[in-house]
């Protein structure tokens, strides 16, 4: 077996508000990835509050990582190299992750590597299915929504990006205004399913041309609707609500990343992050990628939200390539994906 096919590389990943811990085979086969998420800890507070995220952090990392190391059943002699994320995300989550690989890597004497978050979501593909270039990813997550091109492995370009919030933090604005409880995107889903898109919300398109999104006029237009409503005796109905909304979002995604695809002339898109579990998102851009004739991969929902797995993947390219980072590897909270 060559070296190539037999690298064993651990994971960190504590961008946000999950600590997870996984060991990665080749890059493709998962032999552990631990997911310990604070949803219910930030709940009460309606969304992820820094300072309690990186103390959970601090209280799980250790035993994470022995669960992780347990479950792979692989010894520390079998591990090549340290992968963690460095950015972006929240600086005092990222720095416990950061910490965590920057000990396990020096006293196992372990190669340590940055690993990008949103690369780490692209390569949640790769577990799925082996990546064939040129492609177009679609990133959709709590923090990110972006339109990147890769014409091979460890390229990145950013051809279209949110100006504002970013989709998955809509769904979440939204979802609180309607009363859902913190995360709202999956139950916005949930009732979108269960209702009918009967008010027309605003589609921002932008500039003729452009692959750039914009939410937060959206997220206004169903505020002010609401409020509307309740001065005019309106009645809509929160899966109305839901489902008008889902209905516009979905619309711009898909059809500016179908628009991308022929533009650059690719064959296979990818679906990444947290949003790509919804069910909407998935159906209508598998129903327009088999209409165009592209080939789509959309990870398994453990796979799409954040976990080590997808880091440990995207770290085996970067431990390929001996693009090794020292020990004054650092959190990066606005880390630029090139
Ligand atoms: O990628 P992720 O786990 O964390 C970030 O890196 O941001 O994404 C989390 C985001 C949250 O905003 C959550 O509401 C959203 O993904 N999300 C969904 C669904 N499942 C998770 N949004 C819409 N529909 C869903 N089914
Ligand atoms: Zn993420």
């Amino acid at each position: 077996m060559s070296e190539r096919e037999s690298t064993t590389i651990l994971a960190i990943e504590t961008s946000c508000d999950e600590t997870s811990v996984a060991v990665v085979r080749n890059g493709r086969d998962v032999l552990s990835n631990v997911v310990s998420s604070q949803i219910e800890s930030h709940k009460r507070f309606g969304g992820v509050v820094p300072e309690i995220a990186s103390r959970h952090h601090v209280e799980q990392i250790t035993f994470i990582l022995e669960e992780a190391m347990k479950e792979a059943n692989v010894s520390k002699d079998e591990i090549d190299a340290v992968a963690v994320t460095e950015g972006p995300g929240l600086v005092g989550a990222l720095l416990v992750g950061v910490n965590a690989a920057k000990a396990v890597a020096f006293a196992w004497g372990k190669p340590l590597i940055g690993v990008h978050h949103i690369a780490g979501h692209i390569y949640a593909n790769h577990i799925v299915e082996e990546l064939t270039f040129p492609l177009l990813t679609l990133v959709v997550s709590g923090g990110h929504t972006e339109l990147i091109y890769m014409k091979e492995h460890g390229s990145y370009e950013v051809i279209g990006e949110t100006r504002d919030d970013a989709v998955g933090e809509a769904y979440d604005k939204v979802a609180r205004t309607l009363g859902l409880p913190y995360p709202g995107g999956p139950q916005m889903d949930k009732l979108a399913h269960e209702g009918e898109a009967v008010i027309n919300f605003p589609r921002a398109w932008l500039e003729e041309g452009s692959y750039d999104f914009s939410f937060s006029g959206l997220k206004s237009s169903v505020i002010n609707t609401l409020h509307n409503a309740k001065q005019r005796g309106e009645q809509w109905s929160n899966e109305e609500i839901a489902a008008s909304f889902q209905a516009s979002v979905i619309e711009v995604l898909v059809t500016k990343a179908m628009r991308a695809a022929k533009e650059k002339g690719v064959n296979r898109i990818l679906l990444a992050g947290g949003v790509a579990a919804n069910r909407g998102l998935r159906k209508t851009l598998t129903e327009a990628c088999e209409k165009a004739d592209i080939t789509l991969t959309i990870p398994p929902l453990k796979l799409c939200t954040d976990n080590a797995a997808m880091i440990g993947s995207a770290g085996t390219f970067l431990f390929w390539d001996g693009k090794y980072a020292d020990d004054r590897l650092n959190g990066q909270a606005g880390l630029m994906l090139k």
